[in-house]
């Protein structure tokens, strides 16, 4: 017997948001069990996870939410009262060179889950409403706005990348099981996030770690391109909110009220790290190279999110200057991480702990 007050399930745990997520809620809430279902992609690294990988409320489950028999069986062997749904494909260039990965983790993963959900919850002895599913969604799903205005909850979808389509399919696949069935689900939208464990094939780790080591810093375009920027923590104590007061059926925007063209982020990537680095006043920022612009890239997003500040309390606690410093002072101290994901050895590494279900 159980002596968890609930079970909770996290999907993509291992990856960069789900593992602020997990250590959280494991830290946070040692009555409640967790479980982190991830299929370990090469995204996913339990090295993210290892202050916490011992605690008693927390379990590590390897697979893949596109294998629907295996999700079912997971359901139907633990009960599961809450669902934080984060695993994804998640990274735009990789979506416009292989999209179909993305429909299969985004869109049929979150069905397998969606089905599983409903087949445990809808012959539950519990009342419906004490059970959660929670879809984590990105503001890209809105597309992109011009120079003036903000995304809301009432905006419009127009995705445009294969990746924002994907998840904005999940999305409606997710509010469809709202309305047929009487799932219990709610879903938030957020803005970029950044800060330590974020995998260094995005903007601003990637230009870290070539900074460290005197690399390129790629540019697409001319740089113009504007995004809202709010720190992973920030962004899981969003999750925490929304999971235990956001209103069933909603939808909450989370941001920073941050928005950088990528070249003037950039421009401060370079000024702290001649900083912490000892160079001289203007050599880091030597690194920066414009390439070709990202096939139907998005201008610009910005998130309002005073619906989440007025109804649930939330607001972000990071000033970004603040939250930079503390990502390179992260990258800095943590290279061995960095090294260990360029040079492919934790993939080597899972190879030899776990057997693939
Ligand atoms: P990530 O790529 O770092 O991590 C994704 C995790 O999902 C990895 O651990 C991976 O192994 C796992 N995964 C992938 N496919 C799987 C599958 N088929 N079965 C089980 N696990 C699988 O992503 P992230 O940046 O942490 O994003 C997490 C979620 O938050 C995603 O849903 C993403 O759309 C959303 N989001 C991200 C951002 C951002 O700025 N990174 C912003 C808003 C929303
Ligand atoms: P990214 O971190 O991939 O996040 P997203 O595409 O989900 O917003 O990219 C952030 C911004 O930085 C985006 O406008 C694309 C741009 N970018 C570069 O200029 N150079 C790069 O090497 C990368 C990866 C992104």
């Amino acid at each position: 017997m159980s002596t968890f007050k609930r079970n909770i399930l996290i999907t993509g745990g291992a990856g960069f948001i789900g593992s602020h997520v997990v250590r959280l809620f494991v830290n946070k809430y040692p009555d409640y069990k967790i479980f982190n279902l991830d299929k370990l992609t090469y995204a996913g690294n339990l090295a993210n996870l290892r202050d916490i990988e011992k605690n008693a409320n927390y379990e590590f489950v390897k697979g893949d939410i596109v294998d629907g028999n295996f999700i079912q069986q997971l359901f139907s062997s633990n009960h599961f009262d809450g669902v934080i749904h984060l695993a994804a494909e998640s990274h735009v260039d990789r979506s416009i060179s292989n999209p179909m990965e993305f429909i299969m983790t985004n869109v049929v993963g979150t069905v397998n889950l969606l089905n599983a959900a409903k087949s445990s919850w809808l012959s539950d002895s519990q009342p419906l409403n004490s059970n959660r599913f929670y879809h984590i969604s990105t503001d890209e799903v809105y597309g992109s706005l011009g120079k003036s205005g903000f995304f809301t909850e009432e905006t419009k979808y127009d995705p445009h990348s294969p990746y924002s389509a994907s998840k904005a399919s999940s999305d409606h696949l997710v509010r469809a099981y709202a309305d047929t069935f009487g799932l219990p689900v709610v879903i938030s939208n957020c803005s970029n996030n950044y800060g330590p464990y974020h995998f260094p094939e995005k903007l601003i780790p990637l230009a870290i770690n070539n900074i460290i080591h005197n690399k390129p810093i790629p540019v697409y375009g001319k740089g113009e391109n504007i995004r809202d920027w709010l720190y992973v923590e920030d962004h899981a104590r969003a999750i925490d909110v929304i999971f235990h007061k956001g209103k069933k059926g909603e939808t909450y925007n989370i941001g920073g009220h941050n928005e950088w063209t990528n070249i003037d982020l950039i421009h401060l990537l370079c000024k702290i790290s001649d900083k912490k680095l000892n160079r001289e006043a203007g050599a880091t920022a030597k690194l920066i190279t414009f390439v070709k612009d990202r096939a139907g890239h998005d201008l610009r997003y910005a998130i309002d999110s005073s619906k989440i500040q007025r109804e649930l309390g939330w607001k972000p606690s990071l000033q970004f200057e603040e939250g930079l410093e503390k990502t390179v002072d992260w990258y800095l101290a943590n290279q061995s991480w960095t090294n260990n994901i360029t040079s492919g050895d934790y993939l080597k590494y899972y190879e030899a702990q776990y057997i693939h279900r």
